[in-house]
């Protein structure tokens, strides 16, 4: 006993030095610089005990800076809750994400707009297939991280972009995946419009057989009537067990208030930890997310199983898309839930962060964070859904893990508003 205990100080004491060793040269690298990557520095990354090899297929052109910049003269497209179309609505997106998956499906696999090569890229992102730009070794991961919300809003932006190319609709809208609302309720008085009917079983039209937004999923999509399970946790993910509805469906909820109300009611709590030039790349979800990703986002990439349960082929699973326009409705929609601090990060090393995309047209396009903040300049808007559901939940149970995640806030937002001249698109 005294011998382990005499252990257990002196490892203590190890990791201590060395977390406080990393502590100051990280801090010499913080406050200094933003996190950037080039597909040259494109290496195997590696995920679920598995080198994975992803890298994007070697670039020729230049790279073209990007600016989501929109059209005043039209009005914002809407993505609306998929639960609420219905007629002629319905048929016709049904045969749209057919016709543009079947596309997808069937393109060259080294064209960087192939479904394939969408999956890759964010397999590339997920598993740390990017090196930092600067350092010799430093990988990336675009989850667990103040990158994960702006990194994900310009994916399927893009992705929307090619299937809008692919159709030669620019009308298309990428339909959401309205899982966090599990109760059917009357419009609320005073609303003018919106979708108001739970959302919360897989979408029926990306589980028609032989469409190709059709993907084979886990035996739990199998079933009718079955609700998602927001209470995944990460021992579960590989199997997890299929619950009633009535045990379901408080917890969805209370983890929907957690992610959102009560440990999402910092900056820290909701978007994730402060990540910069010369960190290293996060491997524990525990330590670097916010709730919304840890908890819901998670969870229901673990309940849909098969392609979408293991970040080296989520994307690879249509599906991936409309569960990610409804993560990067909830994160508009987060800044407006009363109480708390709900301001994004003011950061410069946050603001100035930059990615690499493929766009429709196959070109490179360089976007920063900073430009991903204000949707709108995107030209589209969400459908309003009932977020009164979870928003005034009072928990009864508890959800899945409020207690593990670290929500203590390291930052004080230092303005409300990200000033206009941040804002500013780079040439
Ligand atoms: C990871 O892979 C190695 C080698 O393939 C294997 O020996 C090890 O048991 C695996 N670990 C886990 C946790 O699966
Ligand atoms: C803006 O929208 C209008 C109306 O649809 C269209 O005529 C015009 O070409 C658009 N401008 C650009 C730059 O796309
Ligand atoms: C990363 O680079 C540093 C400095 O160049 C080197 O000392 C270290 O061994 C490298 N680590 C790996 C895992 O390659
Ligand atoms: C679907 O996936 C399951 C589990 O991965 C597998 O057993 C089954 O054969 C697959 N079905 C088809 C039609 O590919
Ligand atoms: C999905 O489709 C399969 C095959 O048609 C069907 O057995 C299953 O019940 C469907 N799942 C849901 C949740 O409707
Ligand atoms: C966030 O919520 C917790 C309770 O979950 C509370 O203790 C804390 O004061 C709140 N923080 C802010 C900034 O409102
Ligand atoms: C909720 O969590 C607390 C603290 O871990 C525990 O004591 C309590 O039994 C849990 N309640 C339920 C209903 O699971
Ligand atoms: C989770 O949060 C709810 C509501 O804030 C609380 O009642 C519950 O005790 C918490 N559970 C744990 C395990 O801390
Ligand atoms: C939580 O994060 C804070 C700030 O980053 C850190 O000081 C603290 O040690 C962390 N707590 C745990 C339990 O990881």
């Amino acid at each position: 006993m005294a011998a382990s205990g005499r252990f257990d100080i002196s490892v203590h004491f190890i990791q201590l030095l060395v977390c406080c060793a990393w502590l100051v040269t990280n801090s010499q690298l913080a406050q200094s610089a933003p996190i950037k990557i080039t597909f040259d520095g494109c290496i195997p990354g590696f995920a679920n005990n598995k080198t994975q090899y992803c890298c994007p297929p070697p670039y020729k052109g230049e790279i073209v800076d990007f600016c989501p910049k929109r059209n005043m003269s039209k009005p914002l497209r809407v993505r609306k809750a998929l639960q609420c179309l219905s007629g002629h609505e319905l048929k016709v997106y049904t045969e749209k994400l057919d016709k543009a998956y079947t596309i997808l499906r069937n393109l060259p696999d080294d064209d960087p707009r192939s479904l394939n090569q969408q999956k890759r890229l964010h397999c590339s992102y997920g598993t740390g297939g990017f090196v930092q730009q600067g350092t010799d070794n430093i990988t990336i991961d675009i989850h667990f991280s103040w990158l994960f919300f702006p990194w994900h809003r310009y994916f399927i932006y893009f992705h929307e972009r090619i299937i809008q190319h692919v159709l030669d609709d620019p009308e298309f809208s990428l339909h959401f995946w309205n899982w966090d609302n599990g109760f059917t309720v009357h419009k609320p008085k005073g609303a003018r419009s919106g979708c108001y009917k739970r959302g919360d079983l897989l979408p029926p039209i990306y589980n028609i057989t032989g469409m190709g937004q059709y993907q084979n999923r886990s035996s739990r999509t199998k079933l009718p009537g079955l609700p998602v399970d927001l209470g995944i946790v990460p021992e579960e993910r590989d199997n997890p067990p299929t619950r009633p509805a009535e045990v379901v469906k408080p917890r969805n909820l209370a983890t929907m208030h957690a992610s959102m109300v009560t440990v999402g009611n910092t900056t820290r709590g909701f978007m994730g930890r402060i990540y910069r030039y010369g960190d290293y790349q996060v491997l524990d979800p525990l330590t670097g997310a916010g709730g919304l990703e840890v908890m819901g986002h998670a969870s229901i990439h673990w309940w849909v199983g098969n392609t979408m349960g293991v970040v080296e082929t989520s994307a690879g699973d249509p599906l991936f898309y409309a569960h990610h326009s409804n993560i990067d409705r909830l994160w508009n929609n987060w800044h407006k839930v009363p109480g708390g601090e709900r301001v994004d990060y003011s950061d410069p090393d946050f603001l100035e962060a930059e990615f690499l995309f493929y766009d429709e047209t196959a070109t490179i396009r360089r976007v920063k964070v900073k430009d991903a903040l204000d949707m709108e300049e995107f030209g589209y808007k969400f459908q309003k859904a009932n977020d009164i559901s979870w928003i005034d939940y009072v928990p009864t149970v508890n959800s899945t893990s409020n207690s593990t995640i670290n929500s203590t806030d390291s930052y004080k937002p230092q303005v409300k508003q990200v000033n206009a001249a941040a804002r500013k698109c780079h040439k």
